[in-house]
């Protein structure tokens, strides 16, 4: 039987690992997205808890009455646990008086497009070799991708509320 997760809002001392993760991941804290730079452990942070320790987390910002989910890690996949803190990132946008959810991905990142698609996200726009230009802010950013995908291409998607 798989075991119970809880939900909660970001601590302090998440902000460690969560620059581990994103450090190994995307290169570093600092995620862009259309242009604009993020340090992720500054933003609003929502946490996927299993037996006390943190498994996941999702960051993100708001603006013009949506709002936009700029990371989303999950260390144990398949327990629903990222499923559950996009419905968390829904929930508290509509309270908050948002009309839409919006997230940004890279064309090589297969498993995000199916996972954000598979939860009603339908793509809004792609922006092709942007990715180039991202890499003169963020050198980090890496050549190949997912499967040794070329990363090139940014991809929208978005959810209505
Ligand atoms: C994409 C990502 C966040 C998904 O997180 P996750 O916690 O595995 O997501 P879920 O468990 O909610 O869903 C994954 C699958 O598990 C299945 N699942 C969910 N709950 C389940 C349960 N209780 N029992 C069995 N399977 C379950 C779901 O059906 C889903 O499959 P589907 O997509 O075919 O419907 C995760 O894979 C990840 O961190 N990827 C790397 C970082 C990344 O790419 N982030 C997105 C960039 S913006």
């Amino acid at each position: 039987m798989k075991q119970t997760f809880q939900l909660r809002d970001k601590i302090p001392t998440d902000d460690g690992w969560i620059t581990d993760i994103a450090t190994r991941l995307w290169g570093s804290v600092q995620i862009i997205s259309k242009e604009h730079t993020y340090n992720i452990v500054e933003l609003p942070n929502c946490i996927g808890e299993l037996n006390g320790k943190p498994v996941g987390f999702v960051s993100y910002t708001q603006g013009g009455g949506s709002r936009e989910i700029v990371a989303l890690y999950c260390a144990i996949e398949n327990h629903g646990i990222g499923t559950a803190l996009i419905e968390r990132v829904k929930e508290t946008a509509k309270t908050d008086g948002c009309t839409s959810v919006w997230v940004m991905t890279t064309n090589d990142n297969t498993q995000a497009l199916r996972f954000y698609q598979k939860r009603g996200f339908v793509i809004k726009a792609v922006r092709t070799n942007v990715m180039e230009e991202q890499r003169k802010v963020k050198p980090t950013i890496p050549l190949l991708g997912n499967d040794k995908i070329p990363i090139r291409d940014e991809i929208e998607l978005e959810i209505r509320l």
